[in-house]
């Protein structure tokens, strides 16, 4: 199974790529955590994205590209993957569509998380991330069991990613309108996008994903 989660920040691509590949055992292919592991280890990739970041603005398609065309050819894409925030922009999308034919993939479906502002305001804001092992919280929506600490990293502080404050947040939205939002045509006129409704809680969201991807797990990817 070959998928692609499209949608606002915060809209849940996330917190629900986690559940469904642990769920259908298909690597969860985030930009974001790559992006942000890389800075952590202050690695070449790292310095460069570091900036674009932080201020809410996308790092540059070539430098993503090749990272997520290295990355597809790992061995565990065999049996398909879950990508989450990318393709982002349009170049991205013709480089991704150029790499699948080169590896003779092809693409199932693309999931449109499509949630209002209020809810994406209300997600971003509220989050919390372990500063260890990424685990993903919301003040309201999914505390952790003890306050402030990860439930799986004994001790370690839950914080806000650092792009998670006002500013950034409306910078990033306003990104997401300019140079992500044209994807949702560009894939509707391949036929491949679903449209699913991210306003609802993780529970109802789940329920729908599984009836949308039934035909593609019981019919399974080429
Ligand atoms: P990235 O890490 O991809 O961030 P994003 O797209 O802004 O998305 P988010 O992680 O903010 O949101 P999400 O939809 O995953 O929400 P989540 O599940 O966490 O990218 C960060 C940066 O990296 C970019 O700004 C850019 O600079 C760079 N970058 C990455 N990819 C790039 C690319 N391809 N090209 C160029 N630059 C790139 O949920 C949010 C909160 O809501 C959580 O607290 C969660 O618990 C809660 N929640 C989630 N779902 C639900 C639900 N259904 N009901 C209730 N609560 C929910």
């Amino acid at each position: 199974m070959r998928l692609v989660f499209l949608g606002p920040p915060g809209a849940g691509k996330g917190t629900h790529a986690k559940i469904l590949s642990e769920r259908y055992q298909i690597p969860h292919i985030s930009t974001g955590d790559i992006l942000r592991s890389k800075i952590k280890d202050g690695s070449e990739i790292g310095k460069k994205a570091k900036q674009f970041m932080e201020s809410g603005g996308l790092v540059p398609d070539e430098v993503v590209i090749d990272m997520v065309t290295e990355r597809l050819q790992e061995p565990d894409t065999k049996k398909g993957f879950l990508l989450d925030g990318f393709p982002r922009t349009l170049n991205q999308a013709k480089a991704f569509d150029l790499a699948l034919s080169q590896l003779e993939m092809k693409l199932d479906s693309v999931l449109y998380f499509k949630a209002s502002l209020e809810t994406l305001l209300m997600r971003l804001t509220g989050r919390r991330v372990c500063s260890q092992c990424g685990a993903t919280y919301h003040v309201k929506n999914l505390p952790p069991k003890k306050e402030g600490f990860c439930d799986f990293c004994e001790n370690t502080e839950i914080i806000q990613r650092k792009d998670d404050n006002e500013d950034t947040i409306k910078n990033r939205l306003d990104v997401y309108d300019k140079d992500t939002a044209p994807l949702i045509n560009f894939y509707k006129s391949l036929d491949v996008l679903s449209d699913m409704n991210a306003d609802l809680d993780v529970e109802e969201l789940d329920i729908d994903l599984e009836k949308v991807l039934a035909p593609i797990v019981n019919g399974g990817s080429e």
